[in-house]
This record gives C-alpha cells, sequence and structure tokens, in this order.
C-alpha cells in the first residue's frame, strides 16, 4: 500500500486533534483512500510540556522548516496559530511545491490573497475546511455543493464563545462580566477574550465566506464590526418581549450588485432555525438562487471536530496527490482565481436594516414624542414601542423601528443621546427579519 508522509507543524491541542484522529481512524482511511498517511514529523518549540496525545520522540522537532523543506514530505498541515512567522512558514512550504492545510482564519483573511496566488504559481493548494465552523463542512459546501448557484445571502454564527455567552444571558444566568468569567473558568472563553468577543474572530471568518460566496477578495477594513460586550440582560428579556432571540450573526448579503459584509449583534425571529442554535455551536445560514435557504449546523471548534475538517482536508488533498495531481483540482475559491468578482462592498452607512432602540428616559410627559420627533427628522419610523416597567424618575423604553440606513440612524442617535431627557447611551441592535 501507498504511504503518503505528512508534516504537521503545531503539537497543540488541534495539532493533538489531528494526530489522535490519524492514529484512531488509520484503518479507515487507508480503506477510503487506497493509501496510508503517515506522521512524518511534528514540530513544536515546547518538546516537553506533557501532551494529552503522544507521538513517536523520533518524530518531534523544534524547527518547523526542516518538515517544510524535507521532499520526502508532500504534505503540510500548519496548526500553529498566531505565532508571527507563520506566513513564511506557509510560503517556504508551497514554493517547496507542498500543499498545505490550515485552520488559521486570521492568516487567511489578512493574507489569503498573497498565499493563495502562490499557491497558483506553484501549483499547489491550500485548504482551509477548518478555518471556518470547525468541524462543519461549509468551505465544501460554498466551493463545491452550491458552485452553481448565485448565493444571495449567508447569515454565520461561527464563533462558539460567543454563542455559548448569548446563551447563557439569554437564560437569565447574569450579566456579560459575571458570564464570561464562568466561561473562563470552564475553558470556553481565552484569557484574553477579545478576538472573540469584539467580533474580530468572527470577521476574520466572514472574509473567507464572502471570498468563496461572492468571489470578493474583502479587506478586514471592509468589514463593519461590533461585538457583544455592551449588551446587558435587559436586552435580552426586551428582545424576548418581542419575539426575537439575540445572536452575534455574520452577514454577507447580495443586494442591488453590491456586497453587504458586517458583524454584530443581531435580533432575530425567535422562531427562526438560527436562534435554537445555542451554547458553543456553530451554524451557517446560505441562500442560493436556485437551491433556497440551506442550513448547515455543528461543532464550530474543539480538539475533535477541527481535527475532522484538518484530516478531510489532508484525504481530499491524498487523492489528488495519489492521482499524480499535486495541486489544482480546484480553485481555492469558488470563483477561477484569477478572476475575481466586480462586485463591490456596500459601505456601512448606506446598509438598510429595522433597529431596536434601548434607553432609560426621564419618566415626564411628552418624552415620546421629543423622541419620535428626533427619529422623525431622519424619516426613521416607529413600529412598536414598549415601557418596561418605572424606575423611580426614570423610565426604560424599548422601540423598534421600520428599516432605516445606517447612516439616518447614525444621526438620529446622536441628536437623541444629547436629549436631557434621555439618561445614558442608547443602546442599538439591527433586526434581521429574513431568517
Ligand atoms: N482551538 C480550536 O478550537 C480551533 C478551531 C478552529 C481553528 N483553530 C485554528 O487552529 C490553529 C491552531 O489552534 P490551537 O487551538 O491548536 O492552538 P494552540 O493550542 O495554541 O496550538 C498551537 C501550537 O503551535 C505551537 N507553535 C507556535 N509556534 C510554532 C512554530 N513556529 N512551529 C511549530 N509550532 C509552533 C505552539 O507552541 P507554544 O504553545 O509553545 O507557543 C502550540 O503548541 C489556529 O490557527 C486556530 O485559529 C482552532
Amino acid at each position: 500500500m501507498k504511504t503518503i508522509a505528512i508534516g504537521l507543524l503545531g503539537y497543540g491541542t488541534i495539532g493533538q486533534g489531528v494526530i489522535k484522529l490519524l492514529q484512531k481512524n488509520a484503518r479507515l482511511i487507508e480503506d477510503r483512500l487506497g493509501a496510508r498517511l503517515e506522521l512524518a514529523g511534528v514540530a513544536d518549540p515546547d518538546l516537553t510540556r506533557p501532551r494529552q496525545v503522544k507521538v513517536a520522540k523520533r518524530l518531534l522537532t523544534r524547527d518547523p522548516f526542516r518538515l517544510v523543506r524535507d521532499p520526502k514530505i508532500p504534505l503540510i498541515v500548519e496548526l500553529v496559530g498566531d505565532w508571527p512567522g507563520v506566513k513564511e512558514l506557509i510560503l517556504a512550504a508551497l514554493r517547496a511545491k507542498k500543499s498545505v492545510v490550515t485552520a488559521n482564519k486570521a492568516l487567511l483573511a489578512k493574507h489569503g490573497a498573497e498565499l493563495f496566488a502562490e499557491a497558483e504559481k506553484q501549483g499547489v493548494d491550500i485548504y482551509y475546511e477548518a478555518s471556518v465552523a470547525g468541524g462543519v463542512p461549509i468551505i465544501r459546501v460554498l466551493r463545491e455543493g452550491l458552485i452553481a448557484n448565485r448565493i444571495q445571502a449567508v447569515y454565520g454564527i461561527v464563533n462558539g464563545t460567543c454563542n455559548y455567552l448569548l446563551t447563557e444571558m439569554s437564560q437569565g444566568r447574569g450579566d456579560f462580566q459575571t458570564i464570561l468569567q464562568q466561561a473562563q473558568a470552564k475553558g470556553y472563553a481565552e484569557a484574553n477574550p477579545a478576538s472573540d468577543v469584539e467580533g474580530h474572530d468572527a470577521s476574520h471568518k466572514l472574509a473567507l465566506l464572502i471570498r468563496l460566496g461572492f468571489g470578493v477578495p474583502i479587506r478586514l477594513s471592509q468589514i463593519y464590526r461590533e461585538g457583544i460586550t455592551a449588551l446587558a440582560p435587559a436586552d435580552f428579556e426586551a428582545a424576548a418581549e418581542f419575539g426575537f432571540a439575540i445572536k452575534l450573526l455574520a452577514i454577507a448579503k447580495l443586494k442591488d450588485g453590491r456586497v453587504e459584509a458586517r458583524v454584530h449583534p443581531t435580533l432575530i425571529p425567535a422562531g427562526s432555525l438560527l436562534a435554537d442554535v445555542g451554547g458553543v455551536f456553530n451554524a451557517v445560514y446560505v441562500v442560493g438562487d436556485f437551491v433556497g435557504p440551506t442550513l448547515y449546523y455543528g461543532r464550530g471548534a474543539g480538539m475533535d471536530p477541527t481535527a475532522s475538517a484538518v484530516v478531510s482536508d489532508l484525504m481530499e488533498l491524498a487523492r489528488n496527490y495519489l492521482r499524480g495531481e499535486p495541486g489544482r483540482r480546484l480553485p481555492s475559491g469558488s470563483f477561477q482565481d484569477s478572476r475575481p468578482q466586480k462586485l463591490r462592498v456596500m459601505p456601512q452607512p448606506e446598509v438598510l436594516t429595522q433597529y431596536y432602540l434601548r434607553m432609560q428616559v426621564r419618566d415626564q410627559p411628552g418624552v415620546l414624542s421629543k423622541i419620535s420627533g428626533q427619529l422623525a427628522k431622519e424619516n426613521i419610523s416607529i413600529s412598536a414601542v414598549v415601557q418596561r416597567g418605572r424606575g423611580g424618575k426614570t423610565a426604560p423604553i424599548v422601540m423598534l423601528t421600520h428599516t432605516a440606513s445606517e447612516a439616518a440612524m447614525e444621526k438620529a442617535l446622536k441628536r437623541l443621546n444629547r436629549l436631557a431627557v434621555v439618561q445614558k447611551p442608547i443602546q442599538r441592535i439591527r433586526i434581521e427579519t429574513a431568517l
């Protein structure tokens, strides 16, 4: 039986998951491939740390370039995370004519264009199934399964940490900080959670989904981003009263020949499928012009689900390799790499949505008309208002608006926040009803 040598860079959480899967499912992989995937080396700067998953000592090295340069290794798996030299490492592998599997969404979102171009030049591949939604094979869905469709919209719950925090808040388990600390204690949130809770991680994943779904090589600065740190228990209670759940959504929509690109907390109908995606789970809802709405759901992170995606990429590359095609069976996106689409990204001020506004106002006559008056100046009309109890001299008011542009809402909010009757900065959350 043929053997294909694999070089693994990074003996961390996912690296160990990959080793475990290659060991545990070795027979199944052999049966399916007709060849053996053999770990030829594992590189990591720290070889002394105790690991859950063991590997023969002779395979270990501190030098990732040793594996990248080894002519006997045709396939490289990069799982080193945010080490600053990672781009050079992948470029070195590509230039040595090796195909690369990576789960590194941050790297691909920032340097994907350069890396994919190098892969094309060298006639090899970069596969990245694990970089979005962990074990959920959403890259293959967009690259292959829905390739005949014009993608109209993508809505993703793609950050498990945020979804866990929001699920806990929706169940009345406490405020953001309390729940974050509990999640950190349970290992569901990083010690430094900024990349997750500020929406950076979700926007990296959205950049990849947009490239696949719409053929647009988007810059991160073109994606509007807002995290979940300002959400309060009162928002979940009010949203539920209006029949909504709150999720951090990564949204890309085709509208009048342009693509909306945004990551922010979003009110979605409580009865929608995405509203039921709880805890650390991920889901991506994709609408194609022929297929209609489709939904992909599963574990978006963790050692085993992510290893499932990484090894599925390895097996695909191994199949190509066995056929004598070291790369380029599929373009790196869903479009021809050499012909990026002409679509433009819609500037956020032009995006149209409905809004939820929660405010603390002085409890006195005429307040509502002052507020609706300011909104009316920007042509924003109110579709529902609730006064939620009374707190002495102030009263909490929650309102939903009809569709308005982001620019109009920004102007209205500036004016409203200046009114003497408004006691605290107004909480604004966008609403998506099409789910
Ligand atoms: N964790 C998840 O659930 C998940 C899900 C999807 C995608 N991913 C992606 O998968 C990748 C790996 O994540 P992870 O959770 O496995 O991270 P991790 O546990 O921190 O593992 C990374 C490993 O790479 C090592 N490393 C650092 N620099 C290296 C170098 N120059 N050469 C070789 N190894 C090096 C690190 O060593 P030191 O610790 O000694 O620095 C660490 O052992 C990341 O890109 C991440 O975004 C992770």
